[in-house]
């Protein structure tokens, strides 16, 4: 069998567990992906975003822009377009019991659609607190790149004992 083989079946296992305990109710964090569609064709380029993350409005909004997606051209073709929309708006924030999910979607003004989650004023006000320069690690760059910091990101947890910043070191508040 070969490796690439080896490491989808690894991950359609890991997705398998992940959408069991997805399916388990609300918990603390947001829900983690539990769609490998999703995981392949939206974490390539960067993070593959939880659905908690934004409301449905924002996830519409932003699978019908994919020709003009933050300067890149992310188009699919439009099965997979709809299949992926159908995930993220059933997943989205404001259809979620997880807390951090209820959290974000709660500081959202009501029919705003933000593209960027790094803009809901939630994350904006929670974010403050990090050190400007520390964007200018190449590694970083851009707060957009939630997993490089929380390393727990992938599970849905992004509580404080999970950050460790490269070139600065675990946060202590
Ligand atoms: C060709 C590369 C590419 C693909 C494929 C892609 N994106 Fe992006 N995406 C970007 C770039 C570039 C940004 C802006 C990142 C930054 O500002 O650092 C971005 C930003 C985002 C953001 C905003 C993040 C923030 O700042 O809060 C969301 C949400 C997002 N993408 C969702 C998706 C979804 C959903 C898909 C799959 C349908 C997808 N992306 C596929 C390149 C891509
Ligand atoms: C440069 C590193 C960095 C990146 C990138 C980053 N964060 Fe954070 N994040 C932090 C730090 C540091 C804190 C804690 C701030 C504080 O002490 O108040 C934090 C706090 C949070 C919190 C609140 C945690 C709590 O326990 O209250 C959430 C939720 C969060 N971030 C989500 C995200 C998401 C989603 C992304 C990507 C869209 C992201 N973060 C990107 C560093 C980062």
């Amino acid at each position: 069998m070969n490796t690439k083989l080896i490491s989808k079946m690894v991950m359609s296992g890991a997705l398998l567990m992940m959408a069991i305990s997805a399916n388990a109710g609300g918990g603390s964090g947001v829900a983690p992906v539990n769609n490998t569609l999703y995981a392949e064709e939206c974490g390539t380029c960067h993070f593959a975003y939880q659905p908690g993350l934004l409301p449905e409005r924002s996830w519409r909004k932003l699978m019908a822009g994919l020709d003009d997606h933050f300067d890149e051209n992310a188009e699919l073709d439009e099965v997979d377009r709809l299949k992926l929309e159908n995930y993220l708006v059933t997943y989205a924030g404001d259809h979620s019991n997880y807390k951090r999910s209820k959290k974000l979607m709660r500081s959202i003004r009501n029919g705003d659609a933000p593209l960027r989650i790094t803009m809901i004023p939630y994350l904006k006000k929670e974010h403050r607190e990090v050190p400007k320069d520390v964007l200018k690690n190449e590694k970083i760059r851009s707060l957009s790149n939630c997993d490089v910091c929380h390393r727990t990101a992938q599970k849905g947890d992004f509580e404080e004992r999970g950050i460790d910043i490269p070139g600065y070191g675990k946060w202590e508040d």
